[in-house]
């Protein structure tokens, strides 16, 4: 383990609370919540994890959740995510949870946010790790169910930062929640969107223009486009770029092949994400080390991605100067 990246200052803006869920405590889970998986061991289900595309392992993805039945259970797996953030220098965290993978197999919205929630002040108490919660709305549902959602999350409007969009790409483009999102910026919400992962460069301009986001995930097929890749740099629209995710969901074939650096030349704004740890094989610091080991990254590239992850989150002005300032000590001290 690279002692250097694993003790760089950092934060995560690309972690779905779901895809942290490790085999091990999705057996446990199991075994408290009398549910019977599919697999007898957790070695067999591991060996699950060999993704041809996105929908591929969003199946799988789905499946697991299912063990997440009680408050309790969320805030486990919550706070296990919150271990590995505290053992890698993760200092920030903006978390997204999918309520309706939940609401539609009758756990209730609090059930869910109240776990979550509960598990993140205790990680701002006990770490100092301080975060903003992003709810996404699931693309392959309809607009009707992602009304209901924000509708469910009313009462719990203190408790989110923003409103994003994830699951199947392919088939559901932003506009599909032009509306959905007009609403959440309404009432106050910063808005991310999952765009230009396996989709195309268009879904990028779509996200920016159509649902006027803050932030775009993955968004690494911008560089079909050159003028989108200018603008972004222009702009200062980051991206939460996921280098192992990207590979094992066969975005890039290896990741020798990724563009995250090519972007950071560019000028725009990238920085490093897990997407979903427990399913490719790494959390914040494996992905930063598979960048060095496979693209040659430099301390002086880590450092620029770290200061990105800190200057485009949505943390106070005063915590950014605050978590800026550790960063630049530490780049001092190297
Ligand atoms: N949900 C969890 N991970 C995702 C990803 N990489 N893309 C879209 N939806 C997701
Ligand atoms: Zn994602």
């Amino acid at each position: 383990m690279s002692q250097f990246l694993n003790a760089l200052p950092k934060a995560e803006l690309h972690l779905h609370l779901e895809g942290s869920l490790e085999p091990e405590l999705m057996f446990a889970l199991a075994e408290r919540n009398a549910i019977a998986l599919p697999y007898t061991s957790v070695e067999q289900l591991r060996k699950a994890y060999d993704f041809g595309n996105l929908q591929d392992f969003l199946d799988l993805y789905y499946q697991g959740a299912a063990v997440l039945q009680t408050e309790q259970d969320f805030y486990d797996l919550t706070w296990a995510y919150i271990q590995q953030c505290q053992a890698q220098h993760v200092l920030h965290i903006e978390p997204f949870f999918d309520p309706q993978t939940h609401t539609a197999r009758g756990i209730a919205f609090e059930t869910v946010i109240n776990g979550i929630s509960r598990a993140l002040a205790d990680a701002e108490r006990e770490y100092g790790i301080s975060s903003g919660l992003i709810m996404c709305f699931l693309r392959h549902l309809s607009e009707a169910e992602a009304f209901a959602t924000l509708q469910q999350a009313s009462p719990f409007l203190d408790k989110i930062i923003a409103v994003g969009l994830d699951s199947s790409e392919q088939g559901h483009p932003p506009a599909k929640f032009a509306r959905v999102f007009a609403k959440a910026r309404e009432l106050g919400l910063l808005t991310v969107a999952h765009a230009g992962e396996e989709g195309p460069a268009q879904n990028v301009i779509d996200a920016l223009d159509v649902l006027k986001v803050d932030r775009i995930d993955h968004g690494v097929r911008a560089i079909d486009d050159a003028e989108l890749m200018q603008r972004l740099a222009r702009e200062k629209i980051a991206l939460t770029v996921c280098p192992l995710s990207n590979t094992r969901l066969k975005v890039f074939d290896d990741m020798s092949q990724h563009n995250i650096l090519q972007m950071l030349a560019q000028g725009v704004k990238v920085t490093v994400n897990s997407d979903d740890p427990a399913y490719f094989g790494g959390y914040l610091t494996e992905n930063f080390m598979a960048l060095e080991t496979s693209l040659g990254m430099t301390h002086e590239q880590a450092i620029a991605l770290a200061r990105h992850s800190f200057e485009y989150s949505f943390a106070t002005p005063e915590r950014k100067a605050q978590l800026l300032e550790l960063l630049e000590r530490y780049a001092a001290s190297r």
